[in-house]
């Protein structure tokens, strides 16, 4: 082979892996809202109550893993709740049915509810896409427990508010 017909194949060879990587980049981009998603739900609070260990791992649980609820209870006056899975939340509500509950969502402590109104659409709208795309896996936090009514599992115990 001549030294040219070396040089064009190897052009040849460089140009047709420049494409692939180009065509499979561009066919594994990520929908921008799914990372925005990503992003809320580690920073405004979700995952260090919603996902198992998330707080005491310093963060470190695999995302396949965020948002499946915890069944580490939260007592105080207002009984004991639990965080849910909001994998399975989600996944029973369209995109506009979430907007709508997160608006007028009222829970029991310690859920930062009224945050979820001070979202904006945009971002309810991201986080939705980020969760759904993780797919409904896991099975349902416990269920909330009267005042007065010993958890069964694990709690965390909140003194009375001072007076
Ligand atoms: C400090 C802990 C904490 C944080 C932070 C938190 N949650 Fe919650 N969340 C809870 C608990 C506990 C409940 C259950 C409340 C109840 O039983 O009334 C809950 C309930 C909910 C519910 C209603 C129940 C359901 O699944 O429909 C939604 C929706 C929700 N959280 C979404 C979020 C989102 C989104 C974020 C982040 C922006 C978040 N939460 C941050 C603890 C938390």
């Amino acid at each position: 082979m001549s030294m040219l017909r070396t040089i064009a194949a190897a052009a040849l060879f460089a140009a047709t892996a420049f494409a692939l990587t180009h065509a499979s980049a561009a066919t594994k981009a990520e929908d921008p809202s799914v990372a925005r998603g990503r992003y809320i739900s580690k920073i405004a609070g979700c995952n260090d109550c919603h996902t198992a260990g998330y707080a005491m791992s310093g963060g470190k649980v695999p995302e396949k893993e965020w948002l499946m609820g915890d069944g580490l209870g939260w007592r105080g006056d207002w009984g004991t709740t639990y965080p849910t899975n909001l994998r399975i939340t989600l996944s029973k509500l369209t995109e506009d049915q979430w907007v709508k509950t997160a608006r007028s969502l009222q829970a029991r402590p310690p859920m930062p509810w009224f945050a979820l109104h001070d979202m904006t659409e945009t971002d309810l709208r991201a986080f939705y896409r980020f969760v759904r795309q993780l797919g409904p896996v896991g099975t349902p936090a416990p269920a909330y427990v009267p005042p007065g009514t010993a958890p069964q599992g694990p709690f965390v115990q909140f003194p009375a508010a001072p007076k």
